[in-house]
C-alpha cells in the first residue's frame, strides 16, 4: 500500500513527500462537471456509487498519495435538523439565531442522519483495495456555527460574531451541539474505513486568540479528544489564521494544515517539530505557467527539506477553472524533488 500520507502524518520517514488536494474532486474537473450536469450537488453527496465515482476521479488522473471522501462539511447538520441546499454556496433553510432555536436542535445519531457517508467510505475503501489511504473529514464548530447563524456563505459572517458578544451563553451552547454531533460523526466515518480524519476550520481567521480559544480551539480540542482512542491521524486544518498558529498547533492534532499566507518554514519555526504541517500552496498560484508553478511548489518543499512530517497540499481549496496542467505539473515537482534529504530508503521496505 502507499502509505507515504499516513507515515507522514506521524512524522516517520517516507520515499518522497506526499500530495493530496483540498477539494480534489471538484468543478476544475471535466468529468466531475459531467456528473453535476445529470445529478444535484446533494444528491451526489447522497448516493454512495455516484460520491465514491467523483472521490475516485482525481485520482484516476494524477498519482495522489490519499483519497478524500466526497461531501460537505455542512451535510451533517441535518442529523441536528437543518435544511439546506447548494448554489453552488450553502444556504440554510432558516438560519438559527436563538436560544429557543439552539435548544430546538436534535441530535441524532450520525449514522442515522448520514448513513450514505458510511457507506460510500465502506465502497471507496474496497475500490482502492488498499493502494491509496482514504479521508473522512468534517467541519470545526465554530465554522460550522458561522454557516449556521448567517444562514448561508457570507464575508465576514457577522451574524456569527454579533452572537458571540450579544448572547455568548447561547452560541456556546450551540458549539457544544455541534461538537457532540461531530464527534459522532467522525467516529462514524473511521468505524466505516477513513483511514485519517480532517477537521476544517475555515472561518477561525475571523477571531482574535482570546475569542479563538474560547469559542473555536476549546471545541475543537474535545473533537480531538473524542477521537483519540480510534488511533487515526487527525488533520486539522485552520484558515486564514496567521495570528493563530501556535494556539491551533496545540489543539491535538497530528497535523496543522495551514492556509498559504505565512511561510510553512516560518510557520514550522513557530510551532516546533513536534506536529506535521499539510500545506501551502497559493490556490491560485495554480494559474500561473506550469513552470511556474513546479517552482513554487518546488519552493515550498524546500522550505519544509530535512523536517520530518510535511504534506503537500494548497493552502485552501483547489479553484474552480484551475488548469489541469497546473496540477500536473504539481504532481510533477513532488514525483521529482519530494524526496527527503535525510531519508535513505531500506530497499526491502520499498
Ligand atoms: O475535498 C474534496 O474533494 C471533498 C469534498 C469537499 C467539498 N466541500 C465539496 C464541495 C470538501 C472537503 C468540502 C469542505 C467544505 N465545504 C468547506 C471547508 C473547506 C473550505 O473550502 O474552506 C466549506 C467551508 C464548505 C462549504 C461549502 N460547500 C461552500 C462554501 C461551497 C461553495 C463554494 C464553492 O466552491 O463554490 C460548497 C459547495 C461544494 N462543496 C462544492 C464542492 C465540490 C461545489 C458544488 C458544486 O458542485 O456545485
Amino acid at each position: 500500500m502507499n502509505d507515504r500520507f499516513l507515515r507522514a502524518c506521524r512524522r516517520q520517514p517516507v520515499d518522497r513527500t506526499p500530495l493530496w488536494i483540498m477539494r480534489q474532486a471538484g468543478r476544475y474537473l471535466p468529468e466531475y462537471r459531467a456528473v453535476r450536469e445529470r445529478v444535484s450537488f446533494l444528491t451526489l453527496c447522497k448516493t454512495p456509487e455516484l460520491a465514491v465515482e467523483v472521490s475516485l476521479q482525481p485520482l484516476r488522473r494524477f498519482p495522489l498519495d490519499a483519497a478524500i471522501i466526497f461531501s460537505d462539511i455542512l451535510l451533517p447538520l441535518e442529523a441536528l435538523g437543518c435544511r439546506m441546499t447548494f448554489n453552488p454556496g450553502p444556504k440554510l433553510e432558516e438560519p438559527v439565531r436563538t436560544r429557543a432555536q439552539v435548544e430546538a436542535l436534535q441530535q441524532r445519531p450520525a449514522a442515522e442522519a448520514a448513513p450514505f457517508v458510511a457507506q460510500a467510505i465502506r465502497m471507496l475503501r474496497q475500490e482502492l483495495d488498499g493502494r491509496t489511504p482514504v479521508i473522512g473529514f468534517c467541519g470545526a464548530p465554530f465554522t460550522l456555527a458561522a454557516y449556521l447563524v448567517q444562514g448561508e456563505g457570507k464575508e465576514g459572517f457577522g451574524a456569527v460574531k454579533t452572537m458571540l458578544y450579544q448572547d455568548p451563553v447561547v452560541l456556546e451552547h450551540l458549539l457544544q451541539k455541534l461538537t457532540e454531533t461531530m464527534i459522532d460523526y467522525l467516529r462514524l466515518q473511521v468505524l466505516a474505513g477513513a483511514q485519517a480524519v480532517q477537521i476544517f476550520d475555515s472561518w477561525a481567521g475571523l477571531l482574535a486568540p482570546a475569542q479563538y480559544e474560547a469559542f473555536a480551539l476549546r471545541w475543537v480540542r474535545e473533537i480531538v479528544a473524542g477521537v483519540r482512542d480510534l488511533n487515526v491521524p487527525v488533520i486539522y486544518f485552520v484558515n486564514g489564521a496567521p495570528h493563530l498558529l501556535e494556539a491551533a498547533a496545540t489543539a491535538g492534532s497530528d497535523v496543522l494544515g495551514i492556509c498559504w499566507r505565512t511561510p510553512i518554514d516560518q510557520a514550522a519555526a513557530r510551532v516546533g517539530p513536534s506536529i506535521a504541517l499539510q500545506g501551502n500552496l497559493d490556490p491560485h498560484a495554480l494559474f500561473a505557467e506550469p513552470e511556474e508553478v513546479k517552482r513554487l511548489a518546488e519552493d515550498v518543499m524546500a522550505r519544509m527539506a530535512g523536517r520530518s512530517g510535511h504534506i503537500m497540499n494548497l493552502g485552501h481549496g483547489i479553484l474552480p477553472g484551475t488548469p489541469i496542467a497546473s496540477v500536473e505539473a504539481l504532481v510533477a515537482a513532488v514525483q521529482e524533488h519530494g524526496r527527503s534529504a535525510d531519508y535513505a530508503p531500506t530497499p526491502w521496505a520499498m
